[in-house]
């Protein structure tokens, strides 16, 4: 490996150090602590997952690392720092509650920053640098792969809070695909450790929708898909602060949807399906998810409950089944 990239990880070391330091026991900290207990974190938690608070301050980690001889310019490429058009060095992260963001063997290579009050954005993110490719890693993996290798399933969530309020009730297999969108790289990861993931994203609108393509990816890779699918508006965390963890077990475990069931109300969504043009488009598009499924048994199951729920000729839709499994080949 080479030496900037050494470098680099070093200084996220000694950044998680210091800013969970900060975080947990001085009075520069003490906003960031607050607000985590507010929102109902334990100090646990906060340890496990190295939790921090970078001070507001144009200059504190500029100066913390400068004095142990880090190069300005490479943090800057690291994204720890910015710099100016006068070539004035700051601190990128400032009055915020730090996410170290781990690869996959345990050590710090980015930083998610959350403002603790209104600020814009809500997270500030390090960019893509020579140690973090976004798309590549998967939140948590390092912590979670023991609990995805014993019970061959992961969960998988879209933000770190989401990860960490289920983690605090028990649920340890949780990942975060940070951002919008799960990769192909990272469902390939997950598909050499499990057969099954539960999607469990927020329930609203983006959340459905990067649903949908996280599932799509999934299926392509060959896990078996679950979503879980909570009260519309909440994501994980909200849901285990409201119901607790009993209950978020039990919508994960007991209450996911299957890929179908998923893609039948998704699909629904767009549909009025009172009317007759809609009701065909919605039937058509739920033939081509089911000529998507590897088993004749579920596709029958499928065309089955298709033909009761819409009154429809089982034979024709079996027909126009097979002609979709024809064009596949
Ligand atoms: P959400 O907006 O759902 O945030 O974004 P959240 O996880 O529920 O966070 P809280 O509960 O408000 O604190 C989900 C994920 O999208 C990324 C982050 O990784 C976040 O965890 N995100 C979101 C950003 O990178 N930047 C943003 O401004 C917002
Ligand atoms: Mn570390
Ligand atoms: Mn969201
Ligand atoms: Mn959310
Ligand atoms: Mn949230």
């Amino acid at each position: 490996q080479n030496q900037e990239a050494n470098n680099l990880l070093n200084a996220h070391e000694w950044l998680t150090k210091l800013y969970h330091h900060l975080l947990r026991y001085t009075k520069e900290g003490k906003e960031g602590l607050h607000y985590l207990k507010e929102r109902g974190f334990t100090e646990e938690i906060i340890d496990t997952f190295q939790l921090g608070f970078a001070p507001n301050s144009k200059d504190f980690t500029k100066k913390f690392l400068e004095k142990k001889g880090f190069h300005p310019q490479t943090m800057v490429k690291g994204g720890l720092l910015s710099v100016n058009d006068s070539s004035e060095y700051s601190d990128r992260f400032r009055g915020r509650v730090i996410f170290p963001i781990r690869n996959h063997q345990g050590k710090t290579v980015a930083f998610g920053g959350r403002t603790v009050g209104n600020g814009d954005p809500k997270y500030l993110n390090s960019p893509e640098t020579e140690l973090f490719h976004k798309g590549r890693l998967l939140y948590n993996f390092d912590l979670a792969r023991p609990e995805i290798r014993k019970t061959g399933e992961a969960i998988l969530f879209e933000g770190y809070v989401d990860v960490l309020a289920a983690y605090q009730v028990g649920v340890k297999n949780g990942v975060a695909s940070l951002g919008t969108s799960l990769t192909e790289t990272q469902a390939k990861l997950l598909r050499r450790y499990v057969d099954r993931v539960i999607i469990s994203y927020d329930s609203d609108n983006a959340g459905i929708e990067a649903a949908k393509k996280a599932a799509k990816i999934l299926k392509q890779v060959g896990c078996e898909v679950r979503v879980a699918q909570l009260n519309y508006g909440m994501d994980p965390d909200d849901y285990i602060k409201e119901y607790g963890g009993e209950r978020f077990r039990q919508v994960v475990n007991d209450q996911s949807s299957t890929y179908m069931t998923f893609m039948m109300t998704y699909l629904k969504r767009g549909y009025n399906l009172a009317n007759e043009g809609d009701r065909i488009q919605y039937i058509e598009q739920v033939l081509d998810e089911i000529s998507t499924l590897d088993k004749p048994i579920e596709r029958d199951h499928y065309v089955k409950e298709l033909a009761t729920e819409y009154d429809l000729s089982k034979e024709i839709l079996d027909r126009e089944l097979a002609q979709r499994l024809k064009k596949r080949g």
